[in-house]
């Protein structure tokens, strides 16, 4: 199937501005997306978990819904404002990755996740925390996050994506974090017009065609941005989808959409835009995904899986914040939508 870029004119596109623009080298030594916990409220984390932990609880039997720390709450909400309407990211400490096992960290996450926003799935769970780790050679279920090495740029389609860390790697696995609106911005400055082809987006691949069958692929385009209303600017670039639809013979790219893939995937990975934050054991990462994109650098485990390195993952959808319209697929707890 040959993509084309529609007959109807695009609207003029304007620059993004605000804290949401911003470059790596410049906000590198900030302190405004880095916050501490405070004792009282971790210790009240601990207590809970502890017991969870001692009932023989998993994240599967623990009713996290149900447990209210407002002093947590309390802590977190200029991390949340800093998610909503600064630059989109924040490294939360005051976590050990020694206070509990993995399983009981999971229930910490859990906990902590739903302080913030309504949690939502990973892998089989409606609700849950996934482990990103290397699982070579693989067990079961292979998802992408079960496998080692770098990680392009993206964003995971769905509000907020938190991290705990609990062991690093060996050597390397240091986290990548871009402004999307300041690719955004780069590319209207350099390449208007594949800024406008951006905006159309991309047919994707969909999920659900070898579980339900229907269309391979999607039949309307996914936009890699958009303005979704009051004046908000979101990114939603995955290439993945777009790519498997590629290599499978789905369909073909014109050679313009093709320079627009290029030319985001490189401004994104840029030196000059991109800020490497190395996260050490306890550290909560929090990313808002409709302006930032993150990656990973290639790393080197050693051991076997007890030394692997491994993070936990929570992907949020965050109440008040402006609803995507239908054609942006992701998922979305309200609403209850997935991706394509
Ligand atoms: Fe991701």
């Amino acid at each position: 199937m040959e993509t084309s870029v529609p007959d109807s004119p695009l609207p003029a596109i304007a620059p993004v501005t605000g804290p949401q623009d911003w470059r790596g080298p410049h906000v590198a030594t900030a302190t405004r997306w880095r916050f501490q916990l405070p004792a009282g409220p971790v210790d009240e984390l601990r207590r809970i978990v502890d017991k969870a932990s001692a009932e023989g609880r998993d994240q599967d039997h623990f009713d996290f819904q149900g447990v209210e720390i407002p002093g947590l709450r309390d802590a977190l909400a200029p991390a949340i404002q800093e998610l909503a309407s600064g630059t989109g990211m924040a490294l939360v400490r005051g976590i050990k990755a020694d206070f509990f096992d993995v399983e009981a960290h999971k229930i910490a996450l859990l906990i902590v996740a739903n302080q913030m926003g309504l949690v939502g799935p990973q892998e089989h769970r409606a609700k849950g925390i996934s482990e990103v780790m290397d699982v070579s050679p693989p067990e079961g279920d292979r998802y992408y996050f079960h496998v080692g090495g770098p990680l392009p740029m993206h964003m995971d389609p769905v509000d907020v994506v938190g991290l705990l860390c609990l062991r690093k790697a060996k050597e390397g696995g240091t986290s990548r974090i871009v402004s999307s609106m300041a690719v955004h911005n780069e590319i209207l400055q350099t390449r208007p017009d594949l800024l406008a082809l951006l905006y159309r987006g991309f047919r994707h691949r969909r999920r659900q065609f070898r579980i339900s069958g229907g269309s391979p692929v999607t039949d309307h385009y996914c936009p890699a941005f958009a303005d979704i209303g009051g004046g908000e600017v979101i990114c939603n670039f995955i290439p993945a989808p777009i790519r498997m639809a590629v290599d499978e013979g789905l369909m073909t790219l014109t050679r313009a959409e093709q320079e627009a893939l290029d030319i985001i995937e490189a401004v994104s990975e840029r030196d000059d835009f991109c800020l490497e934050m190395d996260l050490e054991p306890g550290d909560l990462q929090f990313l808002n995904n409709r302006i930032t994109m993150h990656g990973r650098a290639d790393y080197r485990d050693s051991g076997g899986p007890e030394e692997r390195r491994l993070l936990l993952r929570t992907w949020l959808t965050m109440p008040g914040w402006r609803k995507y319209p239908a054609h942006l697929p992701r998922v979305d707890v309200e609403l209850e939508t997935a991706p394509a």
